[in-house]
């Protein structure tokens, strides 16, 4: 089958009555290029602290009612050893903006991280200068998250009073340069986003080009600024994630933990992706961490590990 993967094209696809045989075509995409392995990622939340004011993020600045927590570095040591015992080989360490976690000190955890345990490190903590980037880099970091949200520049604008489409894609572009894997991604179903928009995101995807892309449908937080707003479709998302498989054959898709939070419970595998992350936060960090209304379980690391990997068994992959 010859699609079309113009930014016309894309746009009719993603509006497609069927769409079943894309799936089929992105599961077989998936199967040449990078086989049944689904791998597992643990995530750990180091810190909810943001210096920064994007107007649909429960973690934004302005809410002066949330309280903050930063882990102690020896704390997020101590979790990575724990993630790694169980199985786990890679690490994501995601915070907000938080200055205090400076580039030393994540640049201090990562090497230890690496040294304990030889799992891969990915860290997702935002912007911070080219030459922060080289240091963490220095430091043993393998990959780096950040995603572009959207790839409509005045949207983008409007989302993030603080910053540009431009400065974020520079990100991406300076991560690569200095060698690391990078993952973007983008929100589907932002208020004022269209089909186009949409495919304009992938073929930002496309044109970095990332390594990893986390597509989630956005999901309105009550106390931010966008709290009226509708929540993200998970068959639009499931497609997004599908086109970014025909876009980037041997990209690392995740299944993101906002799809699920939308109902999708495995579809999105049969579609494309090939990769999922299990939070390892401590409980009493978890609460605290809620970009988005989400009502996790509390964290069991060997248990969900194991529940993980049985439902990746039942869908016929592979758990890694
Ligand atoms: N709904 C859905 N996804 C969100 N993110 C942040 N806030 C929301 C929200 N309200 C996503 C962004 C960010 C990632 C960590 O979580 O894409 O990059």
């Amino acid at each position: 089958m010859e699609l079309d993967l113009t930014r016309e094209g894309l746009v009719e696809l993603l509006g497609r009555e069927d769409f079943s045989p894309v799936y089929a075509l992105a599961d077989q995409v998936r199967r040449e290029n990078v086989g049944d392995t689904v791998h597992i990622r643990a995530l750990l939340e180091i810190s909810n602290h943001c210096r920064r004011m994007c107007t649909y993020c429960g973690l934004r600045a302005p809410r002066l009612d949330l309280p903050r927590y930063r882990m102690d570095p020896e704390e997020v040591v101590a979790a990575a050893c724990e993630a790694a015992k169980v199985g786990y080989r890679t690490i994501v360490l995601q915070s907000g903006e938080d200055p205090w976690f400076n580039v030393r000190t994540l640049g201090r955890i990562v090497s230890a991280i690496k040294a304990k345990t030889g799992m891969a490190v990915t860290l997702g903590c935002g912007e911070v200068p080219p030459e922060d980037y080289a240091f963490l880099k220095l430091a043993g970091a393998d990959r780096y998250l950040i995603k572009h949200e959207t790839a409509d520049p005045q949207l983008y604008r409007r989302l993030h009073p603080d910053s540009t489409l431009d400065k974020r894609v520079g990100c991406l572009r300076t991560l690569k340069k200095l060698g690391f894997e990078t993952g973007s991604g983008f929100m589907v179903g932002l208020p004022g986003q269209t089909l186009e928009t949409l495919a304009d995101d992938l073929l930002l995807l496309a044109s970095v080009p990332c390594d990893m892309a986390g597509i989630g449908p956005f999901l309105p937080h009550p106390d931010t600024p966008l709290r009226d707003g509708t929540a993200g479709d998970a068959e639009l998302t499931r497609r997004c994630v599908a086109l970014a498989r025909l876009l980037l054959p041997t990209a690392n898709l995740p299944a993101t933990t906002a799809l699920t939070v939308r109902g999708d419970n495995g579809q999105v595998f049969s579609g494309g992706a090939n990769v999922v992350m299990r939070k390892i936060t401590p409980n009493c960090y978890k609460r605290l961490y809620e970009i988005y209304p989400a009502n996790l379980p509390d964290t069991d690391i060997p248990a969900q590990r194991q529940q993980l990997e049985e439902q990746i068994k039942s869908l016929g992959r592979v758990p890694l």
